[in-house]
C-alpha cells in the first residue's frame, strides 16, 4: 500500500443538494402536481434570466434538447450536421435519430473543442447545422463558427451540456447561435437528478420545441389537468415524451440559486491544482480559457506519455489503489463500434483526438471537495508520476 492512499474513497463526482432542494421536492410531492407544471415553468423563467436567453424550454435531458432542436429544425435525409468526434455519445446519436448525417471533423491540437478551420473545409451546400460542443466548459471559437455558418447557410446548434456558466467575449454562451442544449444530469455543475434546457432567443425555436418536448400537442398541453385547461388537445406535429417534472425542477429552483457560489468554488479548485501540479514532469495542466469565462465543468489533466513509463489506463488504476476516483472525458466517437460501423471510422479517422483522449485524466472536481482533498490527489500525482519517470 502506498504512502499517499487516501483512507475514504474521493469520488470524480459529487452532487451538492441542500435542505432547500429536498424541503422543495417533498413540496412538490404533497402538492399532487408531480409531472411538468407550476414549478417548471418557474425554473424555465429563472433558467433563462442564468443562461442570458429569452427562452428556456425544460426537457428530460441534453440529448432529448439535441434531438428537439433538430427536429424542430426539421433536418432529415441529406441533411449533415458538422460535429466533433470528441463529445458524449448523444451528440451524434441525437443527429442520427434526427434522421440527419453527422460529418465529424478533428478537435484542435492542444485543446478538445472543434477546430474551425476544419469546418471551413467541410461545410457544403448539405451542411444544415454546425455543432460545436465546449467541452469542459471552454468556449469554442464561436466567432469563427457563427461566421462559417452564415456563410454556407446554416445555423448553429451548441452543445452546452459543459456550459452553463461559461462566457464568450463577454457574455454567457445560451444566447450565441440559434440553440443551445444545457444537461442537468447528476454529475454536472447544476443537476436536477436527469434534465436538460433547450435555451434560445427563436420564439419559431421555443414553441416548436415546447410541442416537441410533449407528444407534438398544443402549447400548453401540461395545463389540461388543472383548472384553467380543458380535456381537448390536438396533435398538430411530431413529438416525443421528452418533459421535464415538477420533482426535477423543484430541485433545479434552487440549484440555480446556488450557481455562482459553485462556480467561485470551482475556479478555486482549478487555480489551486494547476498551482500545485504545474511544470511537474510528465504533466500538461489545462491551458487557460483565452477568449471567454470557463464554467470549469472538468478539470482535464494530461500526461505526456514520453517522460513516463506506464499508461494513462495505469495511471488511473495507481489513482484508484490510492483510493481517488478519476474518469476520462471523452471516449471519442471513432473508438465506438456502432459509430465506426454507421459512419465507416476507424480507431485513426482522428488524430488530434485520440491523443487528447489517450493521454487525459478528469480528476476529482466538485464544489465541496476541501483544498485538503486537492492537495491528497496532487500528493498521488505527484508520487506516480515520480516512480513512473522515463
Ligand atoms: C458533451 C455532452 N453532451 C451531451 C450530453 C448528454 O447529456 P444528458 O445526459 O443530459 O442527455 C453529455 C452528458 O454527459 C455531455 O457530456
Amino acid at each position: 500500500m502506498s504512502d499517499s492512499r487516501l483512507k475514504e474513497f474521493l469520488p470524480f463526482h459529487r452532487p451538492y443538494l441542500g435542505d432547500e432542494e429536498i424541503a422543495e421536492v417533498v413540496d412538490t410531492l404533497k402538492s399532487g402536481w408531480l409531472t411538468m407544471g407550476p414549478k417548471t415553468v418557474r425554473f424555465e423563467e429563472k433558467f433563462a434570466q442564468v443562461a442570458g436567453v429569452r427562452h428556456a424550454v425544460a426537457v428530460s435531458s441534453c440529448t432529448a434538447a439535441l434531438h428537439i432542436a433538430m427536429v424542430a429544425g426539421e433536418l432529415g435525409e441529406g441533411d449533415e450536421v458538422i460535429t466533433s468526434p470528441y463529445t458524449f455519445p448523444s451528440t451524434i446519436s441525437s443527429i442520427l435519430q434526427a434522421g440527419a448525417r453527422p460529418v465529424l471533423v478533428d478537435t484542435l491540437e492542444d485543446s478538445p473543442n472543434i477546430n474551425p478551420a476544419l469546418v471551413a473545409r467541410s461545410c457544403n451546400d448539405a451542411t444544415r447545422v454546425i455543432l460545436p460542443i465546449h467541452i469542459a466548459g471552454v468556449p469554442c471559437d464561436m466567432a469563427a463558427i457563427s461566421e462559417l455558418a452564415e456563410n454556407c447557410g446554416a445555423w448553429v446548434l451548441q452543445d452546452a451540456a459543459h456550459a452553463l456558466g461559461t462566457e464568450y467575449r463577454g457574455a454567457p454562451v445560451g444566447g450565441l447561435g440559434r440553440v443551445s442544449a444545457y444537461s442537468l444530469y447528476a454529475g454536472k455543475n447544476i443537476t436536477t437528478g436527469e434534465g436538460g434546457v433547450l435555451a434560445t432567443d427563436d420564439e419559431e425555436m421555443a414553441d416548436a420545441a415546447r410541442m416537441i418536448r410533449l407528444h407534438g400537442i398544443s402549447r400548453d398541453a401540461w395545463k389540461r389537468y388543472s383548472a384553467e385547461g380543458s380535456w381537448y388537445y390536438e396533435v398538430s406535429r411530431q413529438g416525443f415524451k421528452y418533459n421535464m417534472t415538477d420533482i426535477n425542477a423543484a430541485i433545479g429552483l434552487h440549484q440555480l440559486d446556488r450557481l455562482q457560489g459553485f462556480q467561485e468554488r470551482r475556479v478555486e479548485l482549478a487555480r489551486l491544482y494547476t498551482e500545485l501540479l504545474e511544470g511537474l514532469p510528465g504533466i500538461i495542466t489545462p491551458a487557460p480559457c483565452t477568449e471567454g469565462v470557463s464554467a470549469w465543468h472538468l478539470y482535464i489533466m494530461r500526461l505526456k506519455p514520453v517522460e513516463l513509463r506506464c499508461s494513462r489506463n495505469d495511471f488511473i488504476d495507481m489513482l484508484k489503489a490510492d483510493n481517488i476516483g478519476t474518469s476520462v472525458h471523452f471516449i471519442p466517437a471513432h473508438y465506438h463500434p456502432w459509430f465506426q460501423e454507421k459512419l465507416g471510422l476507424s480507431r485513426d479517422s482522428f488524430k488530434n483526438a485520440s491523443n487528447l483522449f489517450e493521454t487525459s485524466i478528469s480528476l476529482p472536481f466538485f464544489p465541496t471537495m476541501t483544498d485538503d482533498d486537492v492537495a491528497a490527489v496532487v500528493n498521488s500525482v505527484k508520487r506516480i508520476a515520480g516512480e513512473q519517470r522515463a
